[in-house]
């Protein structure tokens, strides 16, 4: 760490930590020999789309990793949630934490289904099962769960709530591959469970994501809507979309499989790096795992008390950009700040204020194996450092903002 006074700070002038950005989610990519051996492979089969041979091996190599009866690879995880939604027959009013990505809440508004925010637990991120029979209206045909951070939301609970009303229950599951609840890899649970696989997540076929489901009929009916609702040659059935994965995507997705512990155990190491670096600062939270599940720990997450470490999060995050520390603010604002949520239920932050709360403290770190020892030792010190001079940090930014105001012409 080269900081010396808050002059080298390079939101004040100062030369960045790191000459090239360090992402939250830089792709991890496997053996490169591998892949292109398979894409050589592709190109002289001329196969490179509509269930061909990769796609089919990768469904194989899933379903039998996550222990599950079917896997359905798609195009991306937000087709995938679309295609599940409309498999289930889900219409009216879905149940959804807000605290997610906007794709889960886009999948049921797309099909004019209304998602109904609600609030999380702020002890997991994950939605909290004691508020949900509340919403539970007259319209509402399931509840969707989301897996945030890869770690499990209260799946018994919400198979329970859903029993109890006769709702569906599907989960999306984009940030937990190869993460388990209660012993059981992620993929079997409720009616069905959808992964992504975009570059940004640890385990990546460039896009792509899968629906995964133990329901035989769901699964056809899942197969055949994302091929256009073809059930035969010449005979289409039931109206469908374009869902399917291309071969390229399910080379990179074999290769990324072959590497996948070796891509886990990175993101572990960094993990643990940065909680044993950032369980010293105050006002610093990482959010834990829990010991005897299996996580890709692919999200390095902390919370930011503010005035226990002396800056608030958006400053923190100006402060790391400018060093080319791009942390993320995942899911800021929430999506019922989000347009179109944001118009349709104005008042929602009312009933979500653990939500509203934790948005404006989290913030994801830069892993994944292009991130190592020596960057996430870099990235803690500094932060420690911006918790050492919080005070002389906060003037000079003020004072900055303030100089900027004055030198800005006014109309
Ligand atoms: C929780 C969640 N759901 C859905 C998606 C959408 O995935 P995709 O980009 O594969 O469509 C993402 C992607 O980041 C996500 O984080």
């Amino acid at each position: 760490m080269k900081k010396n006074s808050i002059n080298d700070i390079a939101l004040f002038g100062g030369t960045p930590l790191f000459s090239e950005p360090l992402h939250v989610g830089r792709p991890n990519i496997g053996d490169r020999g591998r892949l292109l051996e398979r894409m050589s492979d592709i190109l002289d089969r001329r196969w490179l789309t509509n269930g061909g041979p990769y796609v089919e091996e990768l469904e194989n190599r899933i379903r039998i990793l996550l222990g599950v009866k079917h896997c359905v690879a798609m195009c991306n995880a937000t087709i995938a949630l679309e295609i599940a939604i409309r498999a289930l027959n889900l219409e009216g009013e879905v149940i959804i934490p807000s605290y997610t990505f906007i794709a889960t809440a886009h999948a049921l508004q797309w099909q004019e289904i209304t998602p109904v925010f609600c609030d999380i637990d702020p002890a997991t991120h994950n939605i909290d099962p004691t508020k949900i029979e509340n919403l539970i209206t007259p319209r509402t045909t399931g509840i969707m769960g989301v897996h945030v951070w890869g770690r499990a939301c209260n799946i018994d609970a919400l198979t329970t709530i859903t029993k109890n009303n006769n709702l569906k229950l599907m989960f999306d599951a984009a940030h937990a591959f190869g993460c388990t609840h209660q012993g059981q890899m992620i993929g079997g649970f409720g009616d069905a469970e959808v992964f992504s696989f975009h570059a940004t997540k640890f385990f990546n076929s460039f896009e792509g994501g899968a629906v995964t489901t133990d329901n035989d009929d769901l699964a056809k009916r899942i197969r055949g809507m994302r091929n256009f609702g073809f059930t035969g040659m010449d005979k289409v059935s039931h109206v469908g979309t374009n869902g399917k994965m291309s071969e390229i995507s399910a080379a990179m997705g074999l290769t990324s499989l072959e590497s996948m512990d070796e891509f886990i155990e990175a993101n572990y190491k960094n993990y643990l790096s940065y909680s044993q670096h950032l369980s010293k600062i105050p006002g610093i939270r990482l959010i834990p795992f829990n010991p005897n599940e299996r996580n890709n720990y692919q999200y390095v997450v902390m919370e930011i008390d503010r005035n226990a470490y002396g800056i608030d999060r958006d400053t923190l995050v100006k402060i790391l950009h400018a060093e080319n520390i791009l942390a993320r603010r995942y899911f800021y604002p929430g999506c019922h700040q989000m347009e179109p949520y944001r118009s349709y239920f104005p008042n929602a932050g009312l009933v979500l204020p653990e939500t509203e709360k934790l948005t404006q403290k989290v913030l994801q770190l830069p892993t994944g194996t292009s991130v190592g020892e020596e960057e996430v030792n870099c990235i803690s010190e500094f932060i420690q450092f911006i918790n050492l001079n919080a005070k002389t940090v906060r003037g000079k930014y003020s004072q900055q903002k303030e100089d900027f105001r004055q030198n800005v012409p006014r109309s």
